[in-house]
C-alpha cells in the first residue's frame, strides 16, 4: 500500500463506531467520522488525536442527502478518494411492539436510517472508493436481520419481534449482496457484519446501568468489524460474519 488508508465510519462519535474508529486508527488509519452528534463527534476527535491518531470528523445525518454529498465532497477535497467504508450509523424504534401494533413511523424510521441512508452513503462514496487502493465496505448489520435465524426455534430471539428493525437489517444483507456483485470487477469486496448484542446506549439504553445492557461488552461487539477492516488479503465478499463465524442470511 503507497495509500494511507482513510475510512469513513457513520455514527462514530459513540458507541461501537467510536471502538472501532480508535481501533483503526491505533492500526495507522485516517478516521473519518460521519457524526449526527457535533459534540461527540468533536470530543471522540480529540480523544483519537490525543492519543497520536489521525481523526477529523464531517456533520453526516446519513438521511439528509445534502450532507451526504457534503461528506463526499470532503474525502475528494481532502484525500481524493476513500479506502474503506463502515456503515454503522443505525437505529432501532420498534423494540416494544409486535408486528400487529408496531407504528409505520416507527418501521419508516428504521429503514430510513439503516437502509435508505446506508445506500446513499455507499452510491456516493462508490466512486471514492474506486480511487483507494484495497477498498472495501463494511455494512454493520444484526443477527434480528437473519431471515435463517427468524426461523430457528432454537435461536434466543426467536420470540423477539422489532420487525421493523430485523427487516431494515435484512435489507442491508440484500444491499451488501447487491453491492458486492455491483463493485466484483473493481475488486472491492462488501460484507455484512452482526456485532451481536452488545453494551452500548443502541435504543436508548442506559448505559451506566450498573448491569450491562447487552450478552457481551461493546469491545466484543466492535471486534469482527475491526477484524474485517484490517484483514489482508480482502478477497472475500458478500460474507455476513459474526465472531463466531458466518451468520446464516
Ligand atoms: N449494540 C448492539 O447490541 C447491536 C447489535 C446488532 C447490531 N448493532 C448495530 O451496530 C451499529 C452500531 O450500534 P451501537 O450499538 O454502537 O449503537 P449506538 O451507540 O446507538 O450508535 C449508533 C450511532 O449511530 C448514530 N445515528 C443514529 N441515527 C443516525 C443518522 N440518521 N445519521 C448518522 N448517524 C446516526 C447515533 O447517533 P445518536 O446516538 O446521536 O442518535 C450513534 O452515534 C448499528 O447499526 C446497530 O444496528 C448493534
Amino acid at each position: 500500500m503507497t495509500q494511507k488508508i482513510v475510512t469513513l465510519i457513520t455514527g462514530a462519535e459513540k458507541g461501537l463506531g467510536l471502538l472501532t474508529a480508535k481501533a483503526l486508527s491505533k492500526e495507522g488509519q485516517a478516521i473519518v467520522i460521519g457524526a449526527l452528534d457535533e459534540d461527540a463527534a468533536k470530543k471522540a476527535v480529540a480523544e483519537i488525536t490525543a492519543d497520536g491518531g489521525e481523526a477529523s470528523y464531517v456533520n453526516l445525518d446519513v438521511t439528509n442527502h445534502d450532507q451526504v454529498k457534503a461528506a463526499g465532497q470532503y474525502f475528494a477535497d481532502k484525500y481524493g478518494y476513500l479506502t474503506i467504508l463502515i456503515n454503522n450509523a443505525g437505529i432501532v424504534t420498534d423494540g416494544q411492539h409486535t408486528p400487529v401494533d408496531v407504528p409505520m413511523d416507527a418501521l419508516r424510521k428504521e429503514f430510513d436510517v439503516n437502509f435508505f441512508g446506508s445506500v446513499d452513503v455507499s452510491q456516493t462514496m462508490v466512486p471514492l472508493l474506486k480511487k483507494a487502493e484495497n477498498a472495501q465496505i463494511i455494512n454493520l448489520s444484526s443477527n434480528m436481520g437473519s431471515l435463517g435465524l427468524a426461523t430457528d426455534t432454537s435461536f434466543p430471539f426467536y420470540n423477539f419481534y422489532s420487525m421493523g428493525y430485523g427487516a431494515s437489517k435484512a435489507a442491508v444483507n440484500f444491499e451488501t449482496i447487491c453491492f458486492s456483485k455491483a463493485l466484483k470487477d473493481d475488486g472491492i469486496p462488501v460484507n455484512s457484519v452482526n456485532p451481536g448484542f452488545s453494551d452500548t446506549a443502541f435504543g436508548g439504553r442506559d448505559t451506566n446501568d450498573p448491569k450491562p445492557a447487552g450478552m457481551q461488552t461493546a469491545e466484543e461487539g466492535a471486534a469482527q468489524v475491526i477484524k474485517m477492516a484490517t484483514r489482508s488479503p480482502q478477497t472475500d465478499s458478500a460474507t455476513f460474519s459474526e465472531n463466531a463465524g458466518i451468520v446464516p442470511w
